[in-house]
């Protein structure tokens, strides 16, 4: 039986992913790839085959591909555009004898240079699955909670809607795309869209008092201000069903991922 690899897998979303498919897949199949012994050695406790290899290293990223058909490929978090590019040719180069690619691209990939390169490179060799993923539902939410202690949540999003999705659905979600019959496929994965005002509603009902949400210029929203801008011209305002079909039911709306995050 051949082997399924998981890059980033110490990281966030990585994390998840090795969950889910310690679920669906049989351990022998799964590996992990990450850049740090001392998380290889966490995962080898946990039960899982882990391979080291950085992103800049094409040597040691060759030798961890050996024997792998199936690659869940988890973007390098980089941020600077050539470097993240270079990141991802060296995978791609690794790459060049496994069989088939599942790739976590982003909502907008066309727009940022590294993520449309690296869509552009899989078409050239022949498909991969591209998942565009959403916007992460829990950093809004884990900030939101903090900002509720004191009775009012801000935003810049002029009462627009967001649709996000939670890192567990889409870490399920690779995963299912990862075992499915290989598809050369674009997949736009976005759960229920949500705005500020109802999330005050429910942080309210979650806190036991009165929370309101107050619109505010985007200097003043945070780290969110830019996706809060983005959020209220409307350009992240569309669900979309490929979530849901990918994992086979509804995905987790913010009532939901609210529920799951700790009170402090
Ligand atoms: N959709 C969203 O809202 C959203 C939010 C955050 C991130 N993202 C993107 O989604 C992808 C995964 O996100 P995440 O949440 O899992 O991020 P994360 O928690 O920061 O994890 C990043 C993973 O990449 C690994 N990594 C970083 N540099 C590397 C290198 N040079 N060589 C090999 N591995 C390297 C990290 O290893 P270490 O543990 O050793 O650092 C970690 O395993 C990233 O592209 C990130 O930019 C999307």
């Amino acid at each position: 039986m051949t082997g399924i690899l998981v890059t980033g897998a110490s990281g966030r979303l990585g994390r998840a992913v090795i969950r889910s498919l310690s679920v669906l897949a049989p351990r022998t199949r799964v590996h992990a790839l990450v850049r740090r012994a001392d998380a290889a050695a966490d995962l080898r406790r946990q039960g899982v085959h882990a391979r080291l290899a950085d992103y800049g290293d094409p040597a040691a990223l060759a030798e961890a591909f050996a024997g792998i058909d199936r690659l869940l490929f988890i973007s390098s978090p980089e941020l600077r555009p050539a470097v993240r590019w270079d990141h991802h040719r060296a995978v791609l180069d690794a790459a060049e004898g496994v069989g088939h690619i599942v790739y976590t691209s982003v909502h907008g990939a066309d727009h940022d240079p590294a993520h449309a390169a690296t869509e552009a490179a899989l078409r050239e060799r022949g498909g991969a699955t591209i998942l565009r993923n959403g916007f992460y539902t829990e950093p809004f939410l884990v900030r939101a909670l903090d900002d509720a202690q004191g009775g009012t949540v801000v935003s810049a999003t002029s009462g627009q809607p967001l649709a996000t999705a939670s890192v567990d659905d889409l870490a399920e979600a690779a995963a299912r795309a990862l075992l499915a019959v290989p598809t050369p496929v674009v997949r736009e994965l976005r759960g229920p869209a949500w705005t500020y005002d109802e999330l005050a509603e429910l942080l309210g009902v979650r806190l036991g008092r009165p929370v309101r949400h107050r619109d505010v210029p985007v200097g003043e929203a945070g780290p969110s201000g830019p996706l809060h801008a983005a959020a209220a011209s409307g350009a992240l305002a569309a669900e979309t069903p490929d979530l849901g079909r990918l994992l086979g039911r509804p995905p987790r709306g913010i009532a939901e991922v609210l529920g799951q995050l700790p009170l402090r």
